[in-house]
């Protein structure tokens, strides 16, 4: 069976399953589910497992909390005494189940889909927590829903993504909805269920770390634009020809920095690169690889972040490696550099 007869059947047994004022709400996650899933271009797979994960998330919803301990213990499924605690959660743990009894080919597919649909109330965990958060936020924000909360989540959501990746803004957004849903629990004085709470610290320490990442990557920079200028300043002291910087960092792994000057003739071309080197060397810097010493017509000191290319004045001309880097961001260095 394909997936577009398995959604169908599963579609047309809706409301055996689910009451008919929700259906249009089970409906409206699927369809934001994926909206969501083409946003992250999920293939074909992917996307289908997270159609029947919205489809069948609320398959339980309707059962009354004795239907559900009974189910869970008929069945001999031992369970987290918290789901007895907070009994509107009780249905994700039930659904999931349920799905895997009614629909063992759907389910069979991928665990993700009962991970989905197990972890919709509380917050993702273990495996494939991306697909899980799609579905948390899918049931949150999709269209039906009216509550304020879910509208203004909706739309900060939507904002986000025209600023950031899709992966960080259902991250930020699905932070948002698991600090709505412990603030509601906690003014109704309702028990919150600790994989929430669990979940809400998994994702803020996410976030945390993410960021940390992000300010490594800028101290790198930092430090990789201040070992360019000190190169400026040594190749400017030596009466280096025609420097430039150029930022790289967008447009090569390679290096962040390229620095380019150039010798009027090959045996200057080898003196600035020794002073170069020298002078570096003072301070315990070092070039990780050195290329063409032995012409020195177009020489290259790799300094991993920062790359120096010192040219002879012909074959910098030839190359033209500013045009080749046209692209690359200019950084002004006129304030370095001494008037003469
Ligand atoms: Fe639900
Ligand atoms: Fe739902």
């Amino acid at each position: 069976m394909v997936y577009s007869e398995k959604r169908d059947r599963i579609i047309a047994d809706l409301p055996a399953y689910v009451d008919e004022r929700r259906i249009p709400h089970v409906l409206g996650v699927e369809k934001e589910a994926l909206k969501i899933a083409s946003l992250l271009g999920l293939d074909c797979d992917r996307t289908a497992y997270l159609s029947f994960a919205a489809l069948l998330h609320d398959i339980t919803k309707k059962w009354s909390k004795d239907e559900h301990l009974d189910y869970l213990k008929k069945h001999g499924i031992e369970y987290d005494g918290e789901y007895a605690l907070s009994p509107k959660t009780l249905h994700e743990l039930t659904g999931g189940y349920y799905a895997d009894e009614l629909y063992p080919e759907v389910t069979a597919l991928s665990p993700m889909i009962t991970d989905c649909i197990s972890n919709h109330t509380t917050g993702s965990h273990g495996d494939d927590q991306l697909y899980q958060r799609i579905i948390f936020l899918a049931d949150f924000i999709e269209e039906t829903r009216t509550f304020p909360e879910c509208t203004e989540l909706r739309e900060y959501f939507y904002s986000l993504t025209k600023k950031e990746k899709a992966e960080d803004a259902i991250l930020h957004t699905y932070l948002k909805a698991l600090e709505t849903t412990v603030s509601e629990l906690e003014e109704s004085g309702q028990h919150i269920h600790k994989k929430t709470l669990s979940a809400l610290c998994a994702v803020k320490s996410e976030i945390k770390g993410n960021k940390e990442m992000e300010n490594n990557e800028q101290n790198e920079i930092l430090k990789a634009e201040a070992l360019a200028k000190k190169i400026v300043t040594i190749l400017d002291a030596h009466k280096a020809g025609n420097i430039k910087l150029l930022k790289v960092t967008e447009k090569t792994v390679i290096a962040d920095y390229f620095v380019i000057c150039s010798g009027s003739t090959n045996t200057q071309v080898r003196g600035i690169c020794d002073e170069v080197e020298y002078k570096l060397g003072l301070e315990n810097i070092s070039p990780v690889r050195e290329e063409g010493l032995d012409t020195c017509s177009w020489c290259v000191q790799d300094y991993s972040s920062v790359i120096l290319h010192v040219f002879n004045t012909e074959t910098r001309k030839y190359y033209n490696l500013e045009r080749l880097w046209a692209e690359a961001e200019e950084v002004d260095i006129s304030s370095i550099l001494t008037e003469d």
